[in-house]
């Protein structure tokens, strides 16, 4: 069953044209995540489906049922906002509580529900506060909290996380992870940011001016972009791309350098494409070379160490190239060393269409 139907889902502002035809459907239970650059449209598509923007074309079904033109309050949703505001004159229980006495739900009922999310998200010990006598990350438990009480059929996320700093970030990610597989039920999650996106969702919806790019599991789109810009938008260091002209299996560079694809190709004589090699798939190379990858001696130009691994930037036809090595690998620029390319996860792009061939 699916929880969420979205049919030819178009949205103007004015003669603004937002979102630009969306098809999607999630399964019940499922972590889908939003994703795009600032101003693709995923708060409008989100707004969209909480029945905070009214829809210029198509439907919006949740649980089965047509709620197009139903209001917030009658679609069966619990949304967190990325501004979310707390009554600052309410402490963390009545900040939690408060929609559930706008329900009218019965007194006990609220003492349960609100001790269950407080527990669950770690704040137990802070209902007498006030909002102002926390910290950042306990105010947005709170936030959070606000919506579980609600259990919803459908939870909805705008970027909830902006506000904090990396750390809380990170630790915030987790107890939002945690708390979908505690509670099973299906949300909805903007962000811009690709790590977020990479490590909550079950599937990404990736958006580009209004349009979904790809959709599809998290290891999908980074192992198999549709596109140039998919392959570039998910993934940290970014994808290197290096022009080139593929004969035959045969990737030739701007400096002469030959690398050869895995798997056949049957494509146009003497093509000139675009050349996707992900930093994590170079390696130092070891003794012997495996099966598909490709061995090219390269000058260091730039080492950036991050602790665990190393990004190592080097000159490779015409482009400044980025590896992710093992850290012990590279510690100086300067130096020659002799690298493994993975040609099997390389990807191979049309200039013209952008798309991958
Ligand atoms: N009320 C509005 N009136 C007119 N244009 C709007 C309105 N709200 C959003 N837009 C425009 O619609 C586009 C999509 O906006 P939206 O807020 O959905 O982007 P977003 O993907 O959430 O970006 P961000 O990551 O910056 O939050 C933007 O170009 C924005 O300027
Ligand atoms: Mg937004």
């Amino acid at each position: 069953m699916s929880d969420l139907k979205i049919t030819g889902l178009h949205k103007y502002y004015g003669s603004f044209h937002a979102v630009k035809g969306i098809d999607l459907e999630v399964p019940s239970g499922e972590f889908t995540v939003l994703v795009g650059p600032s101003g693709c449209g995923k708060s409008t598509l989100l707004r969209t489906i909480a029945g905070l923007e009214e829809t210029s074309e198509g439907t919006v079904e949740i649980g089965n049922k047509d709620v197009t033109w139903a209001r917030p309050r009658d679609r069966d949703i619990a949304m967190v906002f990325q501004n979310y505001a707390l009554y600052p004159y309410m402490n963390v229980f009545e900040n939690i509580a408060f929609g559930l006495r706008a329900r009218k739900f019965a007194d006990a009922e609220i003492n349960k529900r609100v001790h269950n999310a407080a527990d669950m998200l770690g704040i137990g010990p802070l209902l007498k506060r006030l909002p102002r006598e926390l910290s950042g990350g306990q105010r947005q438990r709170v936030a959070i909290g606000r919506a579980i009480v609600r259990d919803a059929r459908l939870f909805l996320f705008d970027e909830p996380l902006s506000n904090l700093d990396a750390q809380l970030r990170d630790d915030m990610r987790v107890e939002i992870k945690r708390l979908h597989q505690e509670l099973g039920r299906t949300m909805i999650y903007v962000t811009h940011d690709q790590i977020e996106a990479m490590t909550l969702a079950d599937r990404i919806v990736l958006l580009r001016d209004g349009r979904i790019e790809q959709l599809g599991s998290p290891l999908d789109l980074f192992e198999r972009p549709a596109n140039l810009f998919v392959a570039s938008f998910l993934g940290s260091p970014k994808m290197n791309f290096v022009p080139a002209t593929l004969d035959g299996n045969t990737a030739i560079l701007s400096d002469g350098t030959k690398l050869t694809l895995a798997g056949k190709r049957n494509g146009k004589a003497k093509q000139a494409v675009i050349l996707g090699i992900r930093p994590q798939h170079i390696a130092l190379s070891g003794k012997r070379v495996a099966i598909g990858h490709a061995q090219v001696k390269v000058t260091v130009e730039l080492v950036q160490p991050t602790g665990s691994r190393v990004q190592v930037a080097f000159p490779l036809g015409g482009k400044s190239v980025v590896a992710e090595l093992e850290s012990r690998d590279v510690s100086k620029p300067g130096g020659k060393i002799s690298i493994d390319i993975d040609m099997a996860r390389a990807i191979v792009i049309d200039p013209q269409t952008e798309k991958v061939i």
